[in-house]
């Protein structure tokens, strides 16, 4: 089957700066990014702020238009695809619930909006339409009458998935949706995800700097660094055996009785300027195993193991490959 979605080396750099000599610097905010999302499955994509995940998601839905490269959607171009059809196909639901929903108006026509301009329903099936979604993410009947202040951080990211559903796409991008929520809120919001995934055959797009959350809701995930996918593979084995020493570094961030005794690498420092990368692998200056090869080269992305993409040279160790345990 054909994927759902498929990137072929997708760019987008942005000018920042400028000034008289107009020689303005340029943020690699995604930077060559090849993936492939199946239908039905919910990848993760996850790495520290800044790295270039809501800038994918963004170009994913026509926000912004890569510089170079390819998107696909359902094995077309999405160039060549027409707007209204990609905007009912891949709907976005953005990080913060607080903002993300228009405050002076109620709920009911929060929901039905989309509905409305895309003139799918109207008068008495709009209403039982408009119902049945917010009975779908588990909200009360009651809520439909109310105005986005008037709800919990939990209620409100509901009512941004249900209008987001509102015009069955196929799939969907959750953009950071459960950082601004509390622990328990976040993982009744990641299986309601995961709920209407198996009940609308949806596939789901996660983006989390969280890896545990990413682990915990995504059957792939995918690791960003600076611009680049460092690491992708199912869920279970990066999460069991991470290849590259930043999703090694992300994992050690996350406390876990299992992992203990296991090596442990803490990343030092803060990211690397995205408008002056370091030469070779953008990992190196904070990498503890890093050789003369890294400094020099920047590692492809290679399926090192059936299945594991990994940008690394020493993706399966080597003898220069140092490795601590604690
Ligand atoms: N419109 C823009 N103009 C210039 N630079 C931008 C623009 N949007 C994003 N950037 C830069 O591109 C890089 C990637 O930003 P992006 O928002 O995609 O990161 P992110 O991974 O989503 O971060 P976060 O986890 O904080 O949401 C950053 O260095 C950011 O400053
Ligand atoms: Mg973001």
């Amino acid at each position: 089957m054909t994927p759902i979605l498929e990137l072929d080396d997708v760019r987008k750099h942005y000018s920042v700066g400028g000034g008289f000599a107009r020689r303005g610097a340029s943020v690699r905010a995604v930077d060559g990014v090849s993936l492939r999302l199946e239908r039905g499955e919910t990848l993760g994509l996850v790495g520290e702020s800044g790295c270039g995940k809501s800038t994918l998601a963004r170009t994913l839905v026509l926000l912004e238009k890569p510089d170079s490269g390819e998107v696909r959607f359902d094995g077309r171009p999405v160039s060549v695809t027409d707007a209204a059809t990609l905007r009912r196909g891949v709907q976005i639901v953005f990080q913060d619930p607080y903002t993300s929903l228009p405050p002076h108006m109620k709920v009911r026509r929060i929901i039905a909006e989309p509905l409305m301009i895309h003139r799918i329903a109207s008068g008495a099936e709009l209403r039982a339409r408009v119902d049945g979604l917010i009975a779908d993410v588990g909200l009360p009947a009651a809520v439909a009458d109310k105005l986005p202040g008037q709800l919990s951080g939990g209620q409100r990211q509901r009512v941004s998935i249900a209008r987001a559903l509102a015009l069955e796409p196929s799939l969907l991008i959750a953009d950071e949706s459960v950082s601004a929520l509390d622990v328990s809120v976040q993982a009744q919001i990641l299986n309601l995800l995961n709920g209407l995934r198996e009940r609308h055959g949806l596939t789901l797009l996660f983006v989390s700097h969280d890896i545990g959350v990413v682990t915990y809701v995504s059957q792939r995930i995918a690791v960003m660094y600076l611009g680049k996918i460092v690491e992708m593979g199912p869920a279970a084995d990066v999460y069991g055996q991470p290849m590259h020493p930043y999703t090694r570094a992300l994992m050690a961030a996350v406390p876990s009785l299992e992992r203990r005794g296991r090596e442990r690498i803490v990343v030092r420092g803060d990211p690397p300027d995205p408008k002056h990368p370091p030469p070779g692998c953008a990992f190196h200056p904070r990498c503890p195993m890093a050789q003369d090869l890294c400094r020099a080269e920047s590692p492809p992305v290679l399926e090192w193991l059936p299945g594991r993409h990994v940008a690394c040279h020493f993706a399966l160790g080597g003898e220069s490959y140092g490795r601590s345990t604690e």
